[in-house]
This record gives C-alpha cells, sequence and structure tokens, in this order.
C-alpha cells in the first residue's frame, strides 16, 4: 500500500476493507485514522494507547511543559489541574473572564469594521494568562506577556523555516524571552505568596488573592507532591506556557468558527437575539453562572453544533504501547493512531470517500448552511445527534471545558446584547473554512462588520 502527501494539507489514505479505520500519511507520519465512535471510545479509555503527540513543530513550542499529560505526572497532574478547574472557582472567576470580554469587545464595536482573526485570539490568550494562569501583574507587563504569547503561538502552525523574518524563526526566538519573563512573573509571585506565608512549604497551599482559578498553583501542587523541585521556575514557566496554549488556541478557534457561522446561516443570529432578550427581561443584566449554564439552550446547542461541525482540533493522537488487535486489525507497538473528529462528528458514517481527501473538509461542512443546525442538540431531536468528541474523552478528556464552554457563552452573549455582525465577503455562496493548520477562511481574513443594535430589557417575552 503506496502513501503520499499530495499538498501539505492533503493525505492519501486507503480503508482497511469495510472497517472505519484507515491507513493514511499526515504530518510527515503514517497514522491509523480511527472513524468509529465505538472504537474511539474504546481506544481512548484503555491503556494500550499512550497519549501522544507526534507533530514536531507543535511539541518544539510546547517544549518540556507537556510532560503532565504523560506518566508518572499525569495522575498527580490531573487531580490538582481538576481541582483548580472545579465549578465553584469557575463560578468566582467570572467577573474577571468578563472585565477583559468586555474591554476588547468594547473596542471591537468602536473600529466598527475589523479582521478577527488576531483579535480573537488577543482577547483568549488574555484570559488564559491572567485567569486561568492567574499572573497577577501591571498591565504593560501583562500587555507584553500577551503580545509574546501571540507571537510564540503563531509558531504552532507555521511552516518550520528558521530563517530571520519569518513567523517560525520568531516564535523559537521570542520563546526565549517569553519563558523569561514567565520566570520572573512566577518568581515575583512565589516571593509575594511567600510573604504571606510564615512556612515556605506551604506556599504551593496558597491561592493568590486575586483568582482562586489558579492553574500555576496546581502546577506547583503536582511538582510539590511528585517531590519535585517546584522552585525550578524553569521547568514551571514551561508548564505555564503549555497550559496557556491549551487554555487558548482552542478557545480561540472555536469561538472564530462560532462568530463566522453565527453570522452567515440564516436565522441563527436572530433566534439568539431572541433568547438574550428574554434572557434580559427574565434574570436581568447580569452575566452570572447559573444564568450562563441554565437559562440560554439556544446559546448552548449553537456552541455544541460549531464544535461538531467546526471542531478546534481535528482529533486526537495516542501510540500503541504494545502489539494489539483492533476491530480484527493487528497494529503493532508504536504504531501511531489518529482519533478524527471529523468523522467521529458526522452524522451518516455510511460515506464513501475518495481515496485521496483534503483533511480540512467536514463530511458535513461542504454547505455550512445546511449542517449547521444547532436544534437538533434541542431535547426531542437530542436522539439525532452523534458523540462529540471536542473535548476528548476517556482518562485525558478535557478538564477545561466547563471553562471554555462559560468563557464562549460569556463573549458571545456580551456581543449579541450589544449588535449585530456580518462577515464582509466577496462574491456570493457560503464562507470556506479551512480546518488546518487552524481554522480560518479559505478567503482570507475574516473581517466582520459589527452594527450597534443593544437589547433592552422588556417587561415580559414569551419564547
Ligand atoms: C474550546 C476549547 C477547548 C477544546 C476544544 C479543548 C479540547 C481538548 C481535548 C480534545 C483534550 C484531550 C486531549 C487528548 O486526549 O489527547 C483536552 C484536554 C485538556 N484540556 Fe482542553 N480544550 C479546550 C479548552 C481548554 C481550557 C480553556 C483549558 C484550561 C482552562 C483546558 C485544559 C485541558 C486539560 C488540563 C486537559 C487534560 C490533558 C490530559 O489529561 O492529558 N482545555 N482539551
Amino acid at each position: 500500500m503506496k502513501f503520499m502527501c499530495r499538498r501539505s494539507r492533503t493525505y492519501a489514505k486507503e480503508r482497511y476493507g469495510k472497517s472505519s479505520i484507515f491507513r493514511a500519511f499526515l504530518f510527515g507520519h503514517e497514522f491509523v485514522v480511527i472513524g468509529s465512535v465505538h472504537l474511539a471510545k474504546k481506544i481512548l479509555s484503555q491503556d494500550d494507547f499512550e497519549w501522544d503527540l507526534p507533530v514536531d513543530t507543535i511539541m518544539q513550542i510546547f517544549g518540556n511543559g507537556i510532560e503532565g499529560s504523560k506518566q508518572p505526572y499525569h495522575p498527580v497532574f490531573r487531580k490538582s489541574m481538576g481541582s483548580a478547574l472545579n465549578p465553584v472557582n469557575l463560578k468566582l472567576s467570572l467577573p474577571a473572564v468578563q472585565a477583559i470580554f468586555e474591554k476588547h469587545l468594547s473596542h471591537w464595536l468602536e473600529v466598527g469594521v475589523m479582521a478577527i482573526d488576531q483579535p480573537i485570539r488577543a482577547m483568549v490568550v488574555e484570559v488564559a494568562l491572567s485567569v486561568v494562569a492567574n499572573l497577577n501583574v501591571h498591565d504593560s507587563i501583562m500587555q507584553r506577556l500577551c503580545s509574546l504569547a501571540l507571537s510564540v503561538q503563531k509558531g504552532l502552525v507555521s511552516v518550520p523555516l528558521n530563517i530571520p523574518g519569518t513567523t517560525w524563526y520568531n516564535a523559537l526566538k521570542l520563546r526565549k524571552s517569553y519563558i523569561a519573563l514567565l520566570k520572573s512573573v512566577i518568581g515575583m509571585e512565589l516571593e509575594m505568596r511567600k510573604e504571606m506565608n510564615i512556612e515556605l512549604e506551604s506556599i504551593t497551599k496558597v491561592t493568590s488573592p486575586s483568582c482562586p482559578l489558579d492553574t500555576t498553583k496546581a502546577i506547583l501542587e503536582e511538582y510539590a507532591e511528585m517531590k519535585r523541585d517546584w522552585t525550578n521556575l524553569d521547568a514551571i514557566a514551561e508548564r505555564v506556557l503549555t497550559n496557556v496554549v491549551g487554555a487558548s488556541e482552542t478557545t480561540g478557534s472555536a469561538l472564530f468558527a462560532l462568530l463566522v457561522a453565527i453570522s452567515s446561516v440564516p436565522g441563527i443570529m436572530e433566534k439568539l437575539r431572541e433568547e438574550q432578550e428574554h434572557v434580559l427581561s427574565t434574570y436581568g443584566a447580569e452575566l452570572s453562572y447559573e444564568v450562563l449554564n441554565q437559562h440560554m439552550p439556544f446559546l448552548d446547542s449553537t456552541i455544541r453544533e460549531g464544535s461538531r461541525v467546526l471542531p478546534s482540533t481535528q482529533g486526537i493522537f495516542r501510540k500503541a504501547g504494545k502489539d494489539v488487535v483492533v476491530d480484527g486489525i493487528p497494529l503493532t507497538k508504536g504504531t501511531k493512531l489518529l482519533i478524527s473528529f471529523n468523522l467521529l462528528h458526522a452524522l451518516d458514517d455510511n460515506f464513501e470517500w475518495d481515496p485521496c481527501m483534503t483533511v480540512p473538509t467536514h463530511v458535513d461542512i461542504k454547505d455550512l448552511a445546511s449542517s449547521f443546525k444547532p436544534e437538533r442538540w434541542l431535547d426531542d431531536s437530542a436522539t439525532k445527534a452523534p458523540s462529540l468528541f471536542s473535548f476528548g474523552y476517556g482518562p485525558h478528556s478535557c478538564l477545561g471545558m466547563r471553562f471554555a464552554i462559560l468563557e464562549m457563552k460569556m463573549a458571545l452573549c456580551i456581543l449579541l446584547r450589544k449588535g449585530t455582525w456580518d462577515l464582509i465577503r466577496h462574491g456570493q455562496g457560503a464562507p470556506e473554512f479551512v480546518l488546518l493548520p487552524n481554522i480560518h477562511l479559505a478567503s482570507g481574513p475574516a473581517v466582520i462588520r459589527i452594527h450597534r443594535s443593544p437589547l433592552v430589557k422588556k417587561e415580559s417575552i414569551a419564547l
């Protein structure tokens, strides 16, 4: 069986008989691609398959920070990270998230017409650094951290040309400055906590007063529990960098896709604004944890549908830790697997594929207007909805899912209450998305025009 890479975004693949397993060549490696919900769940819950991230450029940006997902650190990493991201902490962190979003989105409104690709990332990177990582610093330092993070994260998806002037060169060069600044900020934070605490050993137990959602503390706790040197600022800074990337790249892509889909699929914006009008009239203007979580079913469904049709990561990787048989197919130890969200999220798994396909093509996305249907997630039609894997499954599943959903809801509510927006497009037809290396539009930057039309509280509106 021969495999070839036609274009950087195209991979040749071949189905194993009638199975929903394929062989494919991608990112310079041969993969076994899993396209069945049943097999994906089995693989993602088994210890026979190890966590893996076989994309060299991404690994060079992540650096050593990725170790938390690997043995022997993973169980302790999950415990401390899970405790930092618990619902009580999420609730307490919401005002800080809202303040950051209000600041950015008010600026969007002032500008009126803008390309949103980078501004979305800037917004979620600031949330990741100041709320998720809880780096409590002066505005000017936060701005510098955000700008470094954005340039470094561009490296995740750039061509690895290490020549001055290229995105990759810039990312690697600035990564050093970013780590140095993170180290000094974390060092100052530790000093501050030391002053608050008499016993040095309990520094890792003290949450900074500014925000309880403290994943930096979670890293320190993990280091202390694993009897590692938690004063090793290089190592801690690497871990913070990885957390910031994990929390912002994903949320930024998901939000980008939602903003474009909401403005492109007829009827969605109107329904979302009607829902916001109802929420405003019934519960008032406060975007509280309860209101965001419990009273916006159509927004919930829109976010779910976004993550089905346009997932921010196209799949997750695993490696066979020993010789195994999957669906009757023997896989040798070391075989790389791609659990493909695009396949798993398809409504009809009897699709016939070309032997060569372009990775970004979601089986349902050829016509966004007819495939993007938030209604499918509402009560009685829920049975027709497929399983969602966008936040993973099993022992590595996303610990930040609830936070990410709250973030997306918060940003969309703020915007929907202030006005409407449309995508400025040349020519006719639905916008074409490209899903790799991260979600963007095939035609270039996504430029939106915002129309101010604030929603006001009305006496009583029945939905
Ligand atoms: C739309 C936004 C997000 C998406 C689509 C997403 C997706 C994922 C996926 C697919 C995984 C599983 C990886 C694997 O099994 O290999 C994962 C794991 C994880 N995510 Fe997220 N994520 C999002 C936002 C966040 C945020 C905001 C945070 C932190 C606040 C976060 C923290 C984590 C953590 C800690 C893990 C666990 C890694 C492990 O146990 O190895 N994620 N995420």
